[in-house]
């Protein structure tokens, strides 16, 4: 069985991935590896999560051909002024010759931006990364950061409580998707009344309720992190049930503007 994906130009990005953040340590390959064998076909990791090489193992050791899956990874703002060495040595640790999809991790002052922007031309011309994107860009810094390379999508943090209506809309009207980060708002959707009634009408949980919210949306993917085996697993198996129209609305007007990440160098949201 295939993962449902979105496709944006020759790009096929499935719509569930593993989170990896804070997924370190000699477990780490374990983790991935398992996450594979239960059906994942993409993996999030960052220079900054520090676990390259563990995700990088974990792939190998999985049994899966490393062209089925699909790898995505992240620069920090500390590299924007050089990025290629950066990116080279993110391969390096991978062990990969490139990327799937390699992400500016957090915005920084509009120069730094820019220059990081043009060197993701380059990042694709040396075939480091088949495509590339953004992370935590607002849409006024994603307006300049597509004028100058073939940007894919913005990696956000989106769950229920958070909206993310007019960058969404954006995004689609430039052919772009959005890949959801702490998609389970760091697990408090797990208590929440609201979900877990609609849950308990289509036998499954609050978070899958929500991770299917966000899938059952034009153009977005989400990538939950757990390490527990059981937890992988229940949060992959969203794609054999759909939620109404009424079921969906009742998930958006749980929004009240939470925003679990310090957006400290993203002040202008809106
Ligand atoms: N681009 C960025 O700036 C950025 C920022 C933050 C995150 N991310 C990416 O997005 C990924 C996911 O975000 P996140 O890790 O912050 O938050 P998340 O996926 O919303 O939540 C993870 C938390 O929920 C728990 N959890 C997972 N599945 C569960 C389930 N089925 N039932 C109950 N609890 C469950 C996990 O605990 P256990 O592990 O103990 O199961 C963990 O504490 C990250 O790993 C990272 O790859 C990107």
């Amino acid at each position: 069985m295939s993962t449902p994906a979105i496709t944006i130009g020759s790009t096929h990005i499935p719509r569930i991935g593993l989170g990896t953040y804070k997924i370190t340590g000699p477990d780490a390959a374990g983790d991935i590896a398992a996450a594979i064998g239960i059906g994942y076909r993409h993996i999030d990791t960052a220079r900054m999560y520090e676990n390259e090489a563990e995700v990088g193992k974990g792939i190998r050791n999985s049994g899966v051909d490393r062209s089925e899956i699909f790898v995505t990874t992240k620069v920090w703002p500390s590299d924007f002024h050089d990025l290629l060495p950066a990116v080279e040595d993110s391969l390096r640790k991978l062990q990969m010759d490139r990327v799937d999809l390699l992400l500016l991790h957090w915005p920084s002052d509009p120069e730094s931006n820019k220059t990081a922007v043009a060197q993701l031309n380059e990042v694709i011309n040396k075939g480091y990364a088949k495509s590339v994107g953004v992370s935590n860009f607002t849409i006024a810094q994603l307006e300049e950061a597509r004028k100058e390379a073939p940007i894919i999508c913005d990696q956000v943090e989106y769950h229920p409580y958070l909206s993310q209506a007019k960058l969404l809309a954006y995004l689609r009207s430039y052919d772009m998707a959005l890949t959801a980060y702490r998609p389970l708002a760091l697990g408090k959707v797990t208590k929440d009344p609201v979900l877990m009634d609609i849950a308990s009408k289509h036998h499954k949980t609050a978070g899958q309720v929500t991770l299917r919210w966000l899938v059952q949306q034009d153009d977005v993917a989400v990538i939950p992190k757990t390490t527990h085996r059981e937890r992988m697993a229940e949060n992959f198996n969203i794609f054999d049930f759909e939620l109404t129209q009424q079921e969906m609305d009742a998930i958006f007007a749980l929004n009240k503007d939470e925003r679990l990440t310090n957006p400290s160098t993203a002040p202008d949201w809106d």
